[in-house]
């Protein structure tokens, strides 16, 4: 049984893209594998708070036992990391915004990674300690960037996540969403194949 968690970022509900993306990935993986557990966590609405000084300070903290402030400051912390932990599989909607992702997701990732809970700093640099896991993005975007000029969110995710650990990530773009009626249905179709094909495949 793989237990999945599932992240929107977008602040937009029904209109949204990446979310109708997300949820038939959820709705067509749950047809094959009824029984597995899903946590959802809905980071467009629910916005979790900035790292703040208390909280850099109490993460980097060598002592063993922190001040009763400094362990309330890594409260949020502690909780999404958990979470973040018990999953296996991992499916994210993410609308890219202004090149890179939105904020609240910032906000979110700036909480999770944190060393010595998913990485750590040995001899040889930073080590990941989320192993074994996989994650499926799902990107929406106005514009297309398929050559990679401008692209900040892809290469972003790929590098932020793979130094906590997670090394099989798979992208799925729905572009070209701004460029007209047509060009945006056909992405989305195209999208939706990449996720039938994914759930397919991982069977
Ligand atoms: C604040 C904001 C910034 C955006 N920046 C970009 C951008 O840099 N490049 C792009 O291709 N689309 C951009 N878009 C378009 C969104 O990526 C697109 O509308 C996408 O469908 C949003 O995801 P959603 O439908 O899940 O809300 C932006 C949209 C907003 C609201």
């Amino acid at each position: 049984m793989k237990h999945i968690l599932h992240i929107d970022t977008s602040p937009r509900s029904a209109r949204s893209i990446s979310r109708s993306l997300t949820e038939e990935f959820i709705r067509i993986w749950k047809q094959v594998h009824p029984g597995d557990a899903i946590t959802y966590r809905d980071l467009g609405h629910y916005i979790v708070p900035p790292i703040d000084e208390a909280w850099i300070a109490a993460a980097f903290s060598r002592t063993e036992t922190l001040p009763q402030e400094l362990e309330a400051a890594l409260k949020i912390s502690d909780e999404l990391i958990d979470e973040f932990l018990a999953a296996d599989l991992y499916i994210l909607g993410v609308p890219m915004y202004n090149y890179s992702i939105p904020a609240n997701f910032k906000a979110y990732i700036d909480q999770i990674v944190r060393v010595r809970r998913t990485f750590i700093i040995g001899q040889d640099g930073y080590e990941g300690l989320v192993k074994g896991k996989k994650m499926l993005i799902v990107t929406t975007r106005g514009g297309k960037y398929s050559n990679g000029t401008l692209d900040f969110q892809e290469p972003y995710l790929k590098a932020i996540f793979e130094l906590i650990g997670i090394t099989d990530i798979t992208f799925i773009h729905a572009e070209n969403l701004s460029m007209g009626i047509q060009e945006g249905q056909q992405s989305i179709a195209a999208a939706h194949a990449a996720i039938h094909q994914f759930v397919a495949k991982y069977c």
